[in-house]
């Protein structure tokens, strides 16, 4: 199996499916709050992505494999230490948490991916900076976009942002490419070594989505057979976007209208 180069077709479907998922992230954002539950946030996700977009959440009853159990919900909530994968729940956040959602929109046969994470109230200076580094991190990935790199160059840029500060990288979960399938080829990894793994080429969309740990990278995982947590219980991060590969390098897809500023060192 090979990566899929997409057509202007293709293409124009993404950036449709792309500007809705991260168009949800937008309107949830005001609800993130102390009290409110994760069961609230993703039934208030749900209805946005059904009634409003004319559009279906990706994850609802998504089983990439049979050993595990479908995902029973429409979006992602990881809390604290929790990685990736947190089901949505009925217990109420608490004023300092910190909140990753993720969440996939299904529109015309296409697949557009994000997640961002959310201050839940005041949250202490160490949990900001872990986030922060985490968004840098990402975009420092994303920097190394464009046709002749490799997809290690991504991987090597991720790592060392996060290592040089202090912070560790998940090794088991990547970005992936994705189009009218959720997770398709390449693996996108988030550690790596310069020049390494396969070309980048143009015409590719994939997601960039580092899952970084406050402390050590180990996991371990919950018994509902989804959710990963640090095996150290110390905070994680994460932030995702979509990219397309252009001739002169990357393409945002999943941009909205109030995701965090580009960083200063991205020059478009
Ligand atoms: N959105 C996640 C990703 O970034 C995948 C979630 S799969 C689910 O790849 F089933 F857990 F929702
Ligand atoms: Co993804
Ligand atoms: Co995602």
């Amino acid at each position: 199996m090979s990566i899929i180069i997409k057509n202007q077709q293709d293409i124009q479907y993404m950036r449709i499916s792309c500007k809705l998922a991260a168009e949800v992230l937008d309107y949830i954002e005001p609800f993130i709050i102390p009290g409110v539950t994760t069961n609230e946030i993703d039934k208030l996700c749900h209805d946005y992505i059904v009634n409003v977009q004319k559009a279906y959440p990706s994850p609802l009853n998504y089983q990439p494999s049979p050993k595990n159990p479908p995902y029973p919900k429409s979006i992602c909530t990881s809390v604290n230490s929790e990685i990736c994968h947190g089901i949505p729940n009925d217990k109420p956040l608490k004023n300092g948490d910190i909140l990753n959602v993720d969440v996939t929109v299904y529109k015309n046969s296409y697949h557009g991916d994000t997640s961002r994470m959310f201050y839940v109230g005041t949250v202490s200076p160490q949990a900001k900076r872990l986030c922060q580094i985490t968004y840098e991190s990402m975009w420092y990935g994303i920097n190394q976009v464009k046709p002749g790199n490799y997809f290690g160059d991504i991987g090597h840029a991720i790592q060392k942002y996060a290592e040089n500060n202090g912070y560790s990288v998940v090794e088991e979960f990547c970005g992936h490419g994705i189009g009218k399938v959720f997770h398709e080829e390449p693996q996108v990894l988030h550690y790596g070594r310069p020049k390494t793994a396969a070309r980048i080429e143009s015409g590719m969309i994939f997601t960039i989505e580092p899952m970084i740990n406050q402390g050590k990278k180990q996991i371990r995982f919950v018994s509902n057979g989804w959710t990963a947590i640090t095996k150290d219980r110390m905070l994680s991060a994460q932030w995702e976007h979509t990219v397309l590969v252009t001739e002169k390098g990357f393409e945002v897809l999943t941009i909205s209208e109030k995701m965090p500023p580009i960083p200063d060192f991205i020059k478009i």
